[in-house]
């Protein structure tokens, strides 16, 4: 059984990714630590004209011990994974990782912004998740509250902002709903309630 959620920034769609994993016993791949982990090696060639070739060395060479989350969370490194995430060979050097992963024996639960159009597009749920830009900002900024660090609210509502407008503006990038996802707003919903949302979806389309 393969997962496939999808969904702009802080839209929820990782903790609602999560929440289905251990709900189905399957093991989840947050794949936007990916794009967080090549980012942030090239953060220092943001301005370089270096800049798309040690992207595409970084993800090339990506090891499982960079995707440490705690490193990866921040706007700024959000913001470098957006600008690395539009490069195509980028894109294609983490796709045999992220396929490996969809298709192990048991099944698995992936998150991202392409899980049910490119990676998965035999998934056998896809979800794609929805949030009004406020709502989403103010839960990110509860989030990197609670790890001890200061939000800046107006900055990091135009972080988002700019962030999805690249994500859609993505030739590379396959971030749209897939014709076969179930769209599921949560701008209203606690996180129990979105959960409930998402595994009556998931056994619906079992
Ligand atoms: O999901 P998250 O916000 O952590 O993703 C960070 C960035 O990585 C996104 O803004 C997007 O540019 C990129 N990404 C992507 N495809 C994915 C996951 C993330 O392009 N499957």
């Amino acid at each position: 059984m393969i997962i496939a959620v999808d969904g702009p920034a802080a839209s929820g769609k990782g903790t609602l990714a999560s929440g289905l994993a251990k709900h189905y016993g399957l093991p989840y791949l947050d794949t936007g630590l990916l794009y967080r982990a090549v980012g942030r090696a090239v953060e220092q060639y943001e301005n370089s004209p270096e800049f798309e070739q040690r992207a595409i060395a970084a993800a090339q060479t990506l090891d499982e011990n960079d995707l440490e989350p705690e490193f990866l969370l921040s706007a700024k490194v959000g913001t470098l994974a957006s600008k690395v995430a539009v490069i195509g060979a980028v894109r294609h050097a983490l796709f045999d990782y992220q396929r490996q992963f969809a298709t192990q024996d048991g099944g698995a639960v992936l998150d991202g912004r392409d899980i049910g159009t490119v990676i998965a597009p035999e998934a056998d749920a896809k979800l794609f998740i929805q949030a009004d830009s406020k709502a989403r900002m103010e839960r990110r900024a509860r989030q990197l509250e609670a790890r001890g660090q200061e939000v800046d609210r107006y900055a990091l509502y135009h972080q988002i902002e700019e962030r999805d407008a690249r994500d859609m503006a993505n030739p590379n990038g396959g971030f749209y709903k897939a014709a076969d996802a179930h769209l599921l707003d949560t701008t209203l919903l606690d996180i129990e309630a979105a959960l409930r949302a998402a595994i009556a979806i998931v056994d619906g389309a079992m």
